[in-house]
């Protein structure tokens, strides 16, 4: 089971964009695919038309006796499941305190689907929090997106050093620019720059009208784009983030 967490310390970079088509992907190809929607917006259960409330609470998932199959909906598309967000701020306050001071207790709670799924993907909130530090532990992948603009260089420093700060492993660590517009000479400067740090995938998803259209058809690009650009963008950082991963 490989766990990816789409995370920036940035908000509105493409994290949720991107978890909600790269999961719908890793499902397409066979993988059977666990995507936990951990940020109170809930932004990916409201691509997948899920209603927040109608599930066990998060307090029920972090109790000692975590009922998590009871939290895992089926979504419309085949081997992809979906642990729908719980935007109550309480439930949210409950479950960063649990994990105050014990910074491995997403990844037990997660060692329950081991076997069950090839990939979890967790669409995180922005931010430093103890909820971020249990993700960084749990997730054999923190792919963030960045878009090249000097503020989002400044950020992705800051994620490193907090790597460095927690001894956290930052190999695990693995970017990719999103809303790129290469007309614009300051995101072609900072990709050629950024791409020497060997961190970033080499595939990139420009700024395209049809990742913003997700909203309006409530799925994944290629559920109503096949055959688009934006689709094509992500089909390709999927097959270059699979052969990164499971070779
Ligand atoms: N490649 C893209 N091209 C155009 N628009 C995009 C692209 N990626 C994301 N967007 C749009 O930008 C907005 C923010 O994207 P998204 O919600 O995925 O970011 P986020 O990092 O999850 O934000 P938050 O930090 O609030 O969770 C959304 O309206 C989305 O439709
Ligand atoms: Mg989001």
């Amino acid at each position: 089971m490989i766990v990816i967490a789409l995370y920036n310390l940035k908000g509105g970079v493409g994290k949720t964009a991107s978890c909600v088509n790269l999961s719908y992907l890793a499902a397409k190809d066979g993988y059977k695919t666990l995507l936990w929607d951990i940020d109170p917006q809930g932004a990916t259960s409201f691509y997948f038309k899920a209603k927040p409330k109608t599930h066990p609470s998060i307090k029920k998932l972090i109790s000692k006796d975590a009922d998590l199959e009871a939290a895992v909906l089926a979504t419309d598309y085949e081997h992809l499941d979906l642990i729908p967000a719980d935007n109550s701020a309480k439930s949210f306050d409950i479950m960063v305190n649990e994990m105050q001071g014990n910074k491995n207790r997403l990844k037990n709670i997660l060692k329950q689907f081991e076997g069950e799924y090839d990939f979890v993907f967790i669409d995180c909130p922005p931010g430093f929090s103890a909820l971020s530090e249990n993700i960084f532990n749990a997730a054999d992948i923190v792919l963030m997106p960045v878009i090249p603009t000097t503020l989002s260089v400044r950020t992705y420093n800051m994620v490193k050093d907090y790597f460095k700060e927690k001894s956290l492993d930052v190999a695990k660590l693995m970017c990719f620019f999103t809303m790129t517009d290469l007309r614009k000479n300051m995101h072609h400067e900072i990709m050629t720059q950024l791409f020497k740090d060997k961190r970033f995938f080499g595939n990139y998803i420009p700024y395209l009208s049809d990742v913003e259209k997700m909203g309006i058809h409530k799925m994944p690009i290629e559920a109503f784009a096949k055959s688009s650009y934006a689709a094509q963008c992500y089909a390709a950082l999927w097959t270059e983030i699979t052969e990164g991963v499971l070779e």
